[in-house]
């Protein structure tokens, strides 16, 4: 049995604390409600995780839950993550993505440095990729801030971490598809797979910008909360790309109409872990 401490009860956050309560951990979530409601999280809270109000951005409010929770583990999964919002609230996006994701480490530092789960990007390589992806494809060009925080995210935990000695994995997360305890339902926060499985659904087709010719690599929530569970990172810093598969997303959309995808991912991605869940199984739902 492990203690952790999940920063950010959104879609990825409660699935892992889900997961963890599973397999008898003792589980804290803690979130400031920016993309998330409180009692979305009231049937875990239920199922016993310890579920508190925290703003990363509030640097002795993390030392202070860091103190009293003493956690095995901390998964740093609170952030801006919508390219959308980054865009209509700046300020906000870098406040909680680059002075928050310092302040998270300082804290964790600061405390002996309890082992560091980080939720990055794949996009944090940028666009145009191509060949087979790894960890160690250097960052490419960024189209918002959402994302460009990421990088920098990254480069703090793997300062912090060399300056203290500490355990620092960051897991480049393609993009996460499937139900869990808390999903989005405004479109700010929707991505992709589901967001094209609920037009299909309604009859709509899915819109495609540039023919849907972009790549995307994706991981099903179950794969992506199983992966972040088990991961117990050694003193260091440790990148890994998250991702079960790529594909376009014009396939995307014909696996969501039922229709036969044409193929053509520009890239592969290779990653360490094993997957259970195929993207054309769920949505041939
Ligand atoms: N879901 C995906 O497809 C995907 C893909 C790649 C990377 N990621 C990354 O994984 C992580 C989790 O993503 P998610 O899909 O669960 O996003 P999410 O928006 O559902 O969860 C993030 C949570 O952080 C909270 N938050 C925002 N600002 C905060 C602050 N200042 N202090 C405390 N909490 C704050 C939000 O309220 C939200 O509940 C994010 O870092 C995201 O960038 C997600």
């Amino acid at each position: 049995m492990a203690r952790l401490l999940i920063l950010g009860a959104g879609y990825v956050g409660a699935a892992l604390g889900a997961r963890a309560l599973d397999a008898g951990d003792e589980v804290v979530l803690a979130d400031n409600w920016y993309a998330t409601q409180r009692t979305e999280l009231d049937d875990l809270a239920a199922r016993g995780a310890d579920v508190v109000t925290l703003d990363i951005r509030d640097g002795d409010a993390v030392d202070g839950l860091l103190r009293a929770t003493a956690p095995d583990r901390v998964h740093l999964l609170a952030a801006q993550a919508s390219r959308p919002l980054s865009v209509s609230d700046p300020d906000y996006t870098e406040e909680t993505n680059v002075t928050g994701v310092r302040r998270v480490v300082e804290a964790v530092a600061g405390r002996g440095g309890p082992p560091l789960v980080f939720a990055s990007s794949l996009h944090v390589y940028g666009p145009g990729l191509s060949g087979e992806v790894a960890a160690d494809r250097p960052y490419g060009a960024q189209g918002d801030l959402a994302h460009l925080s990421k990088v920098y995210g990254e480069l703090c935990l793997a300062l912090y971490a060399r300056r203290h000695g500490l355990a620092v994995a960051l897991l480049r997360l393609g993009i996460v598809y499937g139900p869990g305890p808390v999903t989005h339902q405004r479109a700010e926060s929707q991505t992709v797979v589901d967001k094209f499985a609920g037009l299909a659904e309604a009859g709509r087709p899915p819109p495609l910008d540039d023919g849907g010719t972009a790549t995307i690599g994706v991981v099903h929530l179950d794969d992506c909360a199983r992966i972040l569970h088990e991961l117990v990172p050694a003193p260091g810093v440790v990148a890994h790309d998250v991702a079960a598969q790529t594909i376009t997303v014009a396939d995307v959309a014909a696996l969501a109409q039922s229709r036969e995808p044409a193929g053509g991912a520009a890239y592969t991605v290779r990653s360490p872990f094993t997957y259970t869940r195929n993207l054309a199984e769920y949505l041939a739902r």
